[in-house]
């Protein structure tokens, strides 16, 4: 049996001390081939080798354990030597990727509205003409419907023109009171450096019983937000016309300053236009089946407030990719 003391003790890895565990402790081990020869051993002297057999064992297994842990051990100190990472030594400089400041923009105003218990709906970007313009009174042959250059498909769907059909969709699909915004990508066809074919809109969306929602509650929101958004700036709201909102308005800031480094974006008349807004039409609600309830809608464009705030002139460079522009806002 010594020797077997001696291999266990000997083994260099993990992979021979296994080999001997097989070899002394397997079914056909030596272990095992010592208890068959001790059933032809004489009678009286059985009780006493299977003592000393087992004895052994127990013996063999405490080393063989100890063992093992000894060789684990050494393996695993040599296999992190072999991969240790050498925190000291100069790196290849990484890059890190960022928002986009579209993105980024959105995100701000929906922090803004969700702080304000606004639920966040998606709606769809192929549309029909029920959801995109019908039912938010913009009847056939109206000509408020060329105010949107529209992208068709077949079969009179088409990509989205603004964010409004999600009013519809929420109404169609949910009982009022509603408090929705529905922030997304919109489509136009239209090409120049305030129009891409394809900008964001966030729209926004309160319905309550009738007579609970007045323009005064709708300033007041929008004025707070435009002031989240930009710092101290004034709001004057200008009597406008969308054909899902009556009466409507455009609201618009005074000059805007940047934050940081002094600028200032100004038009020649001191304000900026920055978003659509009113009581919602009552033939919107009729074309969603809703009674006796009173609303109030607004519509702004992400990339014109990323614009504002980031002091880009060309709309057109948000959507080329321009690693120098990017990089600014990482
Ligand atoms: N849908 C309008 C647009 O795209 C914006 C708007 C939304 C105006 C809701 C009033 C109310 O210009």
């Amino acid at each position: 049996m010594k020797e077997w003391y001696d291999k266990i003790n000997q083994a260099v890895d993990v992979e021979t001390l296994e080999e001997i565990r097989i070899a002394v402790f397997g079914k056909k081990g030596i272990l095992a081939a010592e208890f068959v020869k001790m059933k032809s051993a004489p009678n009286e002297q059985k009780s006493q080798i299977a003592k000393d057999l087992n004895t052994h064992k127990s013996a063999l297994m405490n080393e063989f354990t100890a063992k093992k842990i000894t060789l684990q051990t050494q393996a695993l100190q040599e296999a992190m030597k072999a991969e240790a990472i050498d925190v000291s030594m100069f790196s290849t400089s990484s890059q890190a990727g960022a928002l986009h400041p579209v993105m980024e923009t959105m995100d701000r105003i929906v922090e803004y509205f969700s702080s304000m218990n606004f639920s966040v709906k998606t709606g769809q970007m192929v549309e029909d003409d029920f959801n995109n313009f019908e039912a938010l009174n913009l009847p056939k042959y109206h000509p408020a419907r060329d105010m949107q250059d529209t992208f068709y498909f077949k079969d009179e769907m088409m990509l989205r023109t603004h964010t409004s059909p999600v009013q519809i969709r929420t109404m169609m699909s949910h009982k009022p009171p509603i408090r929705m915004i529905a922030p997304g990508a919109v489509f136009r066809r239209d090409y120049d450096i305030t129009h891409t074919p394809m900008f964001h809109q966030v729209e926004g969306l309160l319905v309550d019983k009738e007579g609970s929602v007045s323009f005064a509650n709708l300033k007041y929101i929008l004025e707070d937000f435009l002031r989240y958004m930009f710092g101290d700036v004034k709001v004057r709201f200008r009597p406008s016309f969308f054909p899902f909102t009556e009466p409507s308005a455009e609201a618009d800031i005074s000059c805007v300053f940047c934050k940081g480094n002094g600028c200032r974006v100004c038009s020649h008349t001191g304000w900026l236009e920055v978003l659509g807004c009113g009581i919602v039409d009552p033939n919107v609600f009729e074309a969603v089946k809703y009674e006796n309830v009173s609303g109030y809608a607004f519509g702004l464009g992400v990339e014109r407030f990323a614009m504002l705030i980031h002091q880009i002139g060309d709309l057109r460079s948000l959507f080329e990719g321009d690693m120098k522009l990017l990089e600014q806002f990482q």
